[in-house]
Parts: C-alpha cells; structure tokens; sequence
C-alpha cells in the first residue's frame, strides 16, 4: 500500500491519462427504444430473476460475459466504505485492474490491509463533512486529481419499522438519510469544492432500488421500512440535482442500484437470496463497475439497475 494517512508508509504515484470516452452511450439506445419493458427494469424481484434465467440472459447472469474492466487501468479512484461488503469486493476489483486505489473508511480491516491499495484514508466517517474535506486535501497532496468517485458507504437499520405497530424509530430514519442520502452529497461536494476532479471526472452514487417511489407500489404493497426507503429515495433526488449542477463541469453523476449482494447488510435476507439472484460481492462489484463505464455527460443523473443494466424509475 502507498499511502496509509495513520501510519503513513511509502507514495506511490503512476502516470494517469484522462479518462476515455466511454464506448457505448445510453441516449440513442434509450431514443430507440419502443417500450417501457425495454428501457425499465422489473420492479418484482423474484419475477426479475426468473425472467432472467427464462430468457438465458448472459448480462443478467454471467456478467463476465460483458464486464470489461480494462478502462480502469491507471485511473485513480477513490471509494468509501472500501473496508468490507460490496466496497472490498469493488476495491479488490479496481486493484485487479490495475487502477490506483484509495480508500476511505472509519476503520481497515485486515482484509483491506491485503487488498493491495494504493492509500487508506482511515478514521473517516462519512457524515463528518471536515473529516471529508481533509480527506479530500489528503488524497490530492499524496498524488493529486483523481478520475472517479465511488460512494459506496451505506447503513440500513435492522429492524423493519410501520406506523400500525408503533415500531418507527425515528433517530435510525435520520442516521439512514445522513449516510445514504446527505453523506454521497456531502463527499461529492468537498470533492469538487477542493478541484479533485480531472477534466471528464465522474461520480457514482451506490443508491438502491428501495429509492424508486414507483417500484415501492409492488415491493411494498403494505408499506413500512420508512428510513430506509426515505433514505434513498432523498439520496436519488441529490444525485439527479447534482448530475444538473455539475453539467457544467463536464462531471457526470451515476445513481447505480448494485443488485442483490450477499453481503452483511443482506444477512436479514438470507432466505430469499438463492430465489431473488444475490450474489457473491465479486459479481456485483464487477456489475457495478460495468455500469460504472458506461457513466457519461450523455446519461448523467439516470438510475440503473446493475443487475441488468436498465433503468429503475423514480
Ligand atoms: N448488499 C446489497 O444487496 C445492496 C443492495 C442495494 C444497495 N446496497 C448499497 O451498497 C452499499 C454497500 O453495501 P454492503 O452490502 O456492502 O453493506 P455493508 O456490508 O453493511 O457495508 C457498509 C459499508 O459502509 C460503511 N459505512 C457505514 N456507515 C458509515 C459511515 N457513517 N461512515 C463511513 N462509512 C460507513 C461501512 O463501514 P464500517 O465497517 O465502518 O461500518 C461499510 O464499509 C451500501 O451503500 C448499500 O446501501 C447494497
């Protein structure tokens, strides 16, 4: 590892060139397209993956036959919650591709320790907006400007909450909407604020499909699970207000549901992971960064399902 902000080691710094256009832009597909079917992905899980597995869908199912990670190579990335889940999964992915890695997490975990990453930037909680902005300061003195973002960090709180059985915990609602809606705000802005972006810089917003009012009418047809939905419903309609704002920045912002991951997080879940596709992290970190290559100023601020590369409603 290069740089390690408590217990700082050795820099490393390589050669980076801009980061290139990407291949495939999703406007003339979306322009083209005759149905709601084809342009947005299925609300019910289950059914979801059925059809995908009906129709032998190989971007569904094998996303090593689509996933091409080489774009990553020399590109300087940072993430946060790089430290476990979904966010290890992805920064061992990066490392794999050759892209100069940074971390940013509240603690390291030895499995981070062994990722081979270029920097950690430990004792960052996400919701610490001066923690962010010396990280920010950090990151761009130990080898400057950097390509992509990855707001990975999330929390979803365990116990489901409804109004009927008096369960709503009102403080774990503002502690979810703080870490998954304003914290991706919050680290995007002192990104840009203190010029860490170069020129063609994006940002991805790890969201979830739990965001889509819309899908809520078929995944939640008696309601309930207010802070986590809230949560990222509130995290969609920044990442859409910030993709308007930084247009002018050339910055394109990418709100990206990351499908179903075995992860801690889905732990609650684990009787529904086989029957509504969750994978291992690894697939899903390499679906994430799939769609992650597709994010440009022509599909700035849509929000994609990773599991098939269509869009979600809001
Ligand atoms: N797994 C899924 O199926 C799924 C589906 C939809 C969306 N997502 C989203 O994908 C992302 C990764 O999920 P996951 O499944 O990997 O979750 P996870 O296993 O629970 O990991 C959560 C990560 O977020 C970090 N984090 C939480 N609160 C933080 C804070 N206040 N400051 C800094 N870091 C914080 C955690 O760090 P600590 O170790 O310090 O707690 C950890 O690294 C999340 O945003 C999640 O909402 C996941």
């Amino acid at each position: 590892m290069a740089f390690h902000v408590r217990g700082l080691r050795s820099l490393r710094v390589s050669p980076i060139s801009p980061i290139s256009k990407p291949t495939r832009s999703r406007l003339p597909l979306l322009a083209s397209m005759s149905s709601d079917s084809e342009r947005y992905s299925l609300p019910d899980q289950v059914a979801r993956f059925a059809r995908a597995n009906e129709e032998k869908n190989t971007r569904f199912l094998d996303i090593d036959s689509v996933y091409d990670g080489s774009y990553l190579k020399g590109k300087r990335v940072v993430i946060t919650g790089g430290n476990r889940g979904l966010g290890l999964a992805t920064t061992r992915e990066l490392v794999a591709q050759g892209a100069e890695t940074i971390v940013i997490c509240r603690s390291s975990t030895p499995e981070l320790d062994e990722a081979g990453v270029t920097g950690i930037v430990e004792g960052v909680d996400v919701t610490d907006a001066e923690a962010l902005a010396a990280a920010a300061d950090e990151i761009m003195a130990k080898g400057g400007a950097i390509d992509i973002l990855l707001n990975n960090a999330g929390y979803f709180y365990g116990p489901e909450e409804n109004v009927l059985d008096d369960s709503l915990n009102f403080d774990e609602q503002l502690k979810q909407i703080d870490i998954c809606a304003v914290a991706p705000l919050r680290v995007s802005s002192a990104f840009v604020n203190k010029g860490l972006f170069k020129e063609g810089g994006r940002i991805v917003i790890i969201s979830s499909q739990a965001g889509s009012a819309a899908w809520r009418l078929v995944q939640n047809p008696e309601g309930g699970d207010y802070g986590h939905h809230m949560s990222r419903a509130a995290c969609n309609i920044a990442g859409v207000l910030l993709a308007q704002e930084l247009r002018s920045k050339g910055i394109a912002v990418g709100l990206l549901h990351p499908g179903f991951n075995k992860t801690g997080m889905t732990k609650k879940y684990e009787h529904i992971w086989e029957v509504e596709g969750a994978v291992d992290a690894s697939v899903g970190a390499k679906r994430v960064l799939h769609e992650t290559k597709a994010i440009s100023m022509e599909t700035t601020g849509l929000f994609i399902n990773c599991e098939d590369g269509l869009e979600i409603p809001f």
